[in-house]
């Protein structure tokens, strides 16, 4: 690993091997969600307590201000949209390295849906940027999801999640499941989890706890953070499991009395 790849990896995960990663990047598929209207206003207070910013490029240029000090992890895979069910990420490349070099970013982020008959394309895609990105010491996190039916499960997640740290991803992200810890010993990079779709503040910092007990180092959190009654409050408590070893329920304690 070359000194530019490392400066990065170690701006994504903190000196206690941790990291808070703040998923951003929705709109490039799912338009204006809840919580994201205004993009630049919900990121603002958040900042603080995030290691890491994930955003689309058009995000970052519309909506964050140049000046801030966050390392970022840019969202360069799309190309469908949440009214496309069928076709539902069956990505391609969105962001040239030219591009995604210029807006100084520490590392890149690239969807990966394995078992589906387009698996194909989206790894290519994938190999092929993460080919251009190691030209210039940028790490690849890969963003894996399973073909529909099956399901949040470890022999799957596994799957996906050692198929893309051999085809060359530094850091992985995937879905918190049952016996989650297989997914972790099998796969030879770092592991993040996704947030997934909005569940009570308690549950979605169980599970954080949960995959930080089972090796993850960390959260790649959106919806669960974004969407919450108080977005400051639950980053600050998903940020206090991660990295200040909080217990569930001391965590959810710190959220209610933020309220
Ligand atoms: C989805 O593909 C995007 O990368 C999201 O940023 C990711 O799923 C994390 O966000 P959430 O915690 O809302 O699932």
């Amino acid at each position: 690993m070359d000194w530019g790849m490392k400066n990065r990896m170690s701006r994504i995960i903190q000196k206690d091997g941790h990291t808070v990663m703040l998923a951003v990047d929705h709109g490039y598929f799912m338009g204006p969600t809840t919580g994201l209207e205004d993009l630049g206003k919900m990121v603002k207070p958040l900042l603080p307590y995030a290691d890491v910013l994930m955003p689309t490029r058009g995000g970052l240029r519309n909506y964050i201000p140049p000046d801030i000090d966050i390392p970022v992890c840019l969202r360069v895979s799309g190309g469908t949209s949440i009214l496309n069910e069928t076709n539902l990420l069956h990505e391609g490349i969105t962001v040239d390295i030219e591009d995604a070099i210029r807006l100084n970013v520490a590392a890149i982020a690239f969807s990966i849906l394995v078992g589906q008959p387009f698996e194909r394309d989206t790894l290519l895609g994938m190999t092929e940027y993460i080919d251009e990105a190691n030209r210039y010491g940028i790490p690849v996190l890969a963003v894996t999801a399973v073909g529909k039916g099956l399901g949040k499960d470890a022999r799957y997640l596994s799957l996906a999640s050692r198929m893309a740290a051999e085809l060359g991803a530094s850091i992985v992200k995937t879905y918190y499941c049952k016996d989650f810890e297989k997914v972790v010993e099998t796969c030879p990079v770092p592991i993040v989890i996704a947030g997934g779709k909005k569940v009570p503040e308690k549950d979605a910092l169980q599970m954080a706890y949960d995959a930080i007990q089972a090796g993850a180092i960390g959260v790649d959190m959106g919806r669960n953070i974004f969407q919450s009654t108080n977005p400051v409050a639950m980053i600050q408590s998903v940020n206090s499991i991660v990295h200040k070893k909080y217990k569930p329920k001391e965590a959810y304690m710190l959220f209610k009395s933020k309220k």
